[in-house]
């Protein structure tokens, strides 16, 4: 239920405002007040939804009143129009300098005082909305932060002493049976630890706690190094595998091991997304101050409305005919992203349902960064 807050000295305007305020829906809670110090103690009790406030009263001011208000709890966003003299610009200056959202022209038109309160209650819902669900999402994304960290704990002692198993260091297993199982046990659990892994990056880049190195990276190597893991992967699956990188392209200013992450789950999204007989194909050269990396495939491709969805942490196109047929958890593009953002880079996503997807990744070459530090 909405609560509207009038702050007027004069007994009858106060009247009139507090009636029109009550006509504006159903339910809504009216509190009139004399005076600012008033108000205030009011706003203190429960913040408001909305104010209305006169601007000449005894004591506080109107623009006095709103800058006391902005202060209290839960009022930094809550709408307050201020009521002034028609002729009285020095008035509403002040007013709107300290925080009112608007003014209204006294004697107040009726009509317009309720148009506006509804106007003002609709978007504030809206805004209360947006916030409760910016704090669900920041509670869930704490949350798999914090069950990423305590899952790879127990990981490491699986994965270590699965591998201690398979070597039989201590005396052999008896069944060779067993040495298989050690080796599954193991594979499963790295494959475990690197979904986790993802998730607390996703989680870390969207609370903008996701710190990347400052060195000179060069780019040839981190492109290979990354076609290094999926080439296998794309023989299996006989795709053209091609890689056209120059040599001699300009350093990047970044973290190698992150970098190489972005490149490599674009790679894998390329091939896993090609079906047999496609290519995928890694190009590199320079544009002005930037670097241009393209990683682009034959595969299945992605309809318009389909990439946002595809760059959202978990999203994973749906009605993909193909869809079934691959693994994943939906979170090498929004990492793949994050990590560009992280560079000052941009990703270019052009793709075509049916046709191939190209995605375009420009970074700034390092001289131009170093540059603009300086
Ligand atoms: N090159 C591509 N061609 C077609 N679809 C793609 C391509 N790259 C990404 N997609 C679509 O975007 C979705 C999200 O990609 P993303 O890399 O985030 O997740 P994933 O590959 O499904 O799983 P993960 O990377 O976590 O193992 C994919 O599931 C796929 O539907
Ligand atoms: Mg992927």
């Amino acid at each position: 239920m909405a609560t509207i807050l009038i702050l007027d000295d004069r007994n009858t305007n106060r009247k009139i405002l507090a009636q029109l305020a009550m006509s504006v829906e159903p339910g809504v809670a009216v509190r009139a007040c004399a005076s600012g110090e008033e108000g205030i103690a009011a706003a203190r009790e429960k913040a408001p939804d909305l104010v209305f406030s006169d601007f000449n009263m005894p004591g506080m001011n109107g623009a006095e009143f709103v800058a006391a208000f902005r202060k209290l709890e839960g009022c930094i966003d809550v709408p307050v129009i201020v009521v002034t003299a028609y002729e009285d610009r020095e008035h509403r200056y002040r007013a709107l300098e300290s925080g009112a959202t608007d003014f209204l022209a006294s004697p107040v038109d009726h009509h317009e005082f309720v148009v506006r309160a509804r106007n003002l209650l609709a978007l504030r819902r809206q805004s209360l909305a947006r916030q409760a669900a910016e704090r669900a999402n920041a509670a869930k994304t704490a949350f798999l932060a914090n069950m990423s960290h305590e899952l790879r704990t127990p990981l490491n002692a699986i994965i270590g002493f699965s591998e201690i198993m398979q070597i039989e260091l201590h005396g052999p297993l008896g069944n060779a049976k067993y040495k298989g199982y050690a080796n599954d046990i193991g594979n499963s659990a790295r494959h475990l630890r690197e979904v986790i892994q993802n998730i607390l990056d996703v989680a870390r880049i969207e609370e903008g706690k996701f710190d990347v190195e400052k060195k000179l990276v060069g780019m040839p190597l981190v492109l290979e190094e990354a076609a290094r893991m999926v080439r296998p992967e794309a023989e299996r699956a006989k795709l053209v595998f091609g890689v056209d990188v120059p040599g001699d392209l300009p350093y990047v200013l970044g973290d190698k091991t992150k970098l190489t992450q972005a490149f490599l789950n674009l790679m894998s999204n390329a091939v896993k997304f090609t079906p047999a007989g496609g290519a995928v194909s890694i190009e590199a050269h320079k544009a002005s101050d930037k670097i241009e990396i393209t990683v682009g495939d034959t595969g299945i491709g992605m309809a318009p409305e389909e990439i946002p969805i595809a760059l959202a942490r978990f999203g994973q196109v749906s009605g993909d005919p193909y869809k079934k047929k691959y693994q994943g958890a939906g979170l090498g593009l929004p990492i793949a992203a994050g990590i560009i953002q992280a560079h000052r880079g941009e990703l270019l996503i052009d793709s075509a349902k049916g046709r191939g997807t190209k995605m375009t990744v420009r970074l700034p070459a390092a001289g131009v960064v170093l540059d603009t530090i300086q």
